[in-house]
């Protein structure tokens, strides 16, 4: 199991560049299930979630030609609409296959993803929105079974914001007979890359990034090229890290008009930030000034960076309140930062951090993706040798970690 042994106490300074979004590519290679003709992505990163994704299609019988960051998947020879634990247990983003399959085959077979680290997570929004369209849906031996020879256009409402769940329903209605409405449909930038990448194979769609999203069925969709928007995430993440070390860098290939509720927080915090056209700088006070935090679903603050500036606020100057409003249980990176000397009371979705000096180097353990990277940021900013083990977690969603943070001027090595 790969570790990662970090070398603290060091300002991260330089330039290192911004991969494609996972959160955006995951959603759109499902998307190709929708269609017999080829399509076409750029600038897909390289993680092992797209890569348990390109499995999960190729074994549906899609034909998938990869070549770096592009991605061609040709689904005319889809002939096993299954989606089996062995690989959905590993990767719950799985069950965005779940309306494609049902929208062009009729028959979809998906196993229930199971829950995760941070929470239950489970899909009853995606079940009953495709229910209301027409499906029969049954749930057994772990498994979503879903069967409808054509879905019906109908109006959605779901119980709360989500993410996939919007993703799942907008694609399935592309295809279905008639008009469709979600309401409280999610807001974030990765829907609505989605919803361009459809429209650009057809699909008649209008109000995506609202909370409301109608969507026209057509008969068909055809082939498309598409490239997959900037991951927010990862640049709020090297922000956040650059922050944490009093440090002063440049991210190409960012986009800022994504991230505003954490840009404000980081300027809160005492950074001068700076957007380009194409890139976004940020250079950080010499102490950063302890920032509060509620997540919630865009525009609001993400629930993604929730772990990231917990680790700002763990350094900063005064107390703060984290509100994870989210996940019921994501605050797990909380006890590894206090073995970093941390000072972090949990209250149940509410944390109380009193920023500290410094922290001190120990070995920590990763449990969830972005917990991870509150973890590095953690160990980049104290003083002395930090090993942060189980860092599978980070490759699942930060395409060349090692080799950024050491263009960014970080000392730090992958073991063994
Ligand atoms: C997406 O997960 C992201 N994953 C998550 O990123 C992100 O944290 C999350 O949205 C919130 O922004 C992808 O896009 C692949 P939700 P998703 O459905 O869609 C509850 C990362 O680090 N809920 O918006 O699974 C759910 O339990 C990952 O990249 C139901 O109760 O999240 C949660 O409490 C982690 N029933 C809340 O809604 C449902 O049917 C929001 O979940 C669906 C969701």
């Amino acid at each position: 199991m790969d570790k990662l042994l970090i070398e603290g106490g060091l300002p991260l300074c330089g330039e290192t560049s911004v991969s494609g979004a996972k959160n955006s590519a995951l959603p759109m290679l499902t998307a190709a299930l929708l269609t017999t003709e080829p399509v076409t992505f750029s600038n897909v990163p390289e993680l092992n979630d797209i890569g348990t994704m390109l499995r999960l299609l190729a074994q549906m019988g899609v034909k998938v030609d990869r070549q770096g960051s592009t991605v061609t998947l040709d689904a005319s020879g889809l002939d096993q609409p299954v989606a089996p634990y062995e690989m959905v247990k590993t990767m719950r983003a799985s069950i965005l296959v779940l309306g494609p399959l049902v929208a062009r085959m009729g028959d979809a077979r998906v196993s229930l993803p199971g829950g995760c680290a941070i929470g239950a997570r489970p899909v009853d929004q995606h079940i009953k929105g495709l229910q209301a369209m027409g499906a029969q849906i049954a749930v057994e031996q772990g498994y979503v079974h879903a069967k409808c020879r054509r879905l019906t256009g109908a109006r959605l409402f779901t119980d709360m914001v989500t993410v996939t769940g919007t993703e799942n329903l907008m694609m399935a209605a592309c295809l279905a007979a008639g008009d469709t409405v979600i309401e409280n449909a999610a807001r974030e930038p990765e829907v609505v890359d989605l919803a361009n990448c459809l429209v650009a194979m057809g699909a008649q769609i209008s109000g995506a990034g609202s909370d409301v999203i109608r969507i026209r069925g057509v008969e068909r969709l055809h082939g498309a090229t598409h490239r997959v928007m900037p991951d927010r995430i990862e640049t709020g993440t090297y922000l956040c890290a650059a922050a944490a070390t009093g440090g002063n860098i440049r991210l190409t290939g960012a986009s800022v008009s994504h991230l505003d509720a954490v840009v404000d927080k980081l300027m809160d915090a005492g950074c001068e930030i700076v957007a380009e056209r194409d890139a976004i700088r940020l250079k950080a006070p010499a102490r950063l000034t302890a920032v509060s935090i509620r997540t919630a679903p865009y525009p609001a603050f993400p629930t993604d960076m929730q772990a990231q500036f917990m680790a700002i606020d763990a350094v900063a100057d005064g107390t703060s309140i984290i509100r994870e409003t989210i996940f019921e249980n994501r605050f797990m990176h909380a006890v590894e930062l206090i073995r970093l000397g941390a000072d972090i009371k949990i209250d149940g979705n509410t944390a109380v951090v009193r920023g500290v000096a410094q922290l001190d180097g120990a070995t920590v353990m990763a449990t969830d993706l972005r917990a991870s990277a509150g973890l590095v940021i953690a160990g980049l900013a104290a003083q002395g040798k930090t090993l942060v083990d189980r860092i599978y977690h980070l490759d699942r969603g930060y395409e060349g970690l090692e080799q950024k943070l050491t263009a960014l001027g970080a000392r730090v090595r992958r073991v063994r």
